[in-house]
């Protein structure tokens, strides 16, 4: 099981080689407890893992499709993935639920596929502004939980991240009572699927800073954050990571 607290640090399409590594050999580098783990664009996968190699840092990619190979254009596969040394992947972020359209039921096969490949898998969920102001952030989280979380798969590889879309780059966090009670609901849903002895790590995400980790990182069923702006800079994402010590 990972050890916590777990920061991991999602670049989006940050990322040119001489910054990227640079970040990626500040972040190897960080000491401290826990689990760190990048995700930079795919272009750059390979040379960060090399960067970060004899550490114990997680690199990981952004997305990955359902199918293993084949005629998908622009797409890349949990094998190519994991044929590089990467050993995790996000899947269903909000920029690709949203933006891409990603369906729940198309993370479904996607966290199949990275089962098959063997990695990490981190699914994202969360509310969007109009849901939760309509009162409906849990019938959100319960469905894309029930949806997109395969049955079966293997505990020990799975991660879950809840985002709020709405503080998803935007400087807003909800308040510390939403963010308790958003991942004890997650926790209860988990524990129904999974198995209470299923444990796995509910991470929060959404303007996440140097500033604000320590309170976040210290909330009652939090087990680390998914960092993305604050993740660019080695300093800021080396502090969060510090101040869940
Ligand atoms: O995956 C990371 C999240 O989208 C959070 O992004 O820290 O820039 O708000 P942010």
């Amino acid at each position: 099981s990972l050890e916590r607290p777990i920061v991991f640090g999602n670049w989006k399409m940050n990322g040119l080689r001489e910054d990227g590594l640079a970040l990626a050999r500040a972040v190897a580098t960080a000491p401290g407890k826990g689990t760190l783990g990048i995700f930079p664009p795919a272009t750059i996968l390979r040379e960060v893992i090399l960067a970060v190699e004899g550490s114990n840092v997680i690199v990981g990619a952004q997305n990955a499709h359902s199918e293993d190979f084949g005629a998908f254009t622009g797409s890349i596969s949990a094998p190519m993935i994991k044929d590089v040394g990467g050993t995790a992947v996000l899947l269903g972020h909000s920029e690709c639920r949203h933006g891409l359209g990603e369906a729940d039921a198309d993370v479904w096969g996607k966290a199949e596929a990275s089962a098959r490949a063997d990695l990490l898998t981190v699914i994202c969920i969360g509310e969007t502004d109009d849901e939760r102001t309509a009162g409906r952030r849990d019938a959100v989280l319960r469905r894309q939980i029930d949806g997109s979380m395969p049955r079966g798969s293997d505990v020990s590889k799975l991660v879950v991240a809840y985002e709020p879309v709405w503080a998803i780059g935007t400087g807003k966090t909800p308040s510390e009572s939403d963010i308790v009670s958003a991942h004890a609901f997650v926790r209860e849903r988990l524990d129904a699927i999974f198995g209470r002895e299923s444990r796995i790590p509910i991470l929060y995400g959404g303007s996440v800073k140097a500033e604000n980790a320590a309170a976040i990182l210290a909330l009652e069923g939090v087990d680390g954050v998914l960092v993305g702006g604050a993740s660019l800079d080695a300093e800021s994402f080396v502090r969060i990571f510090q101040a869940g010590q």
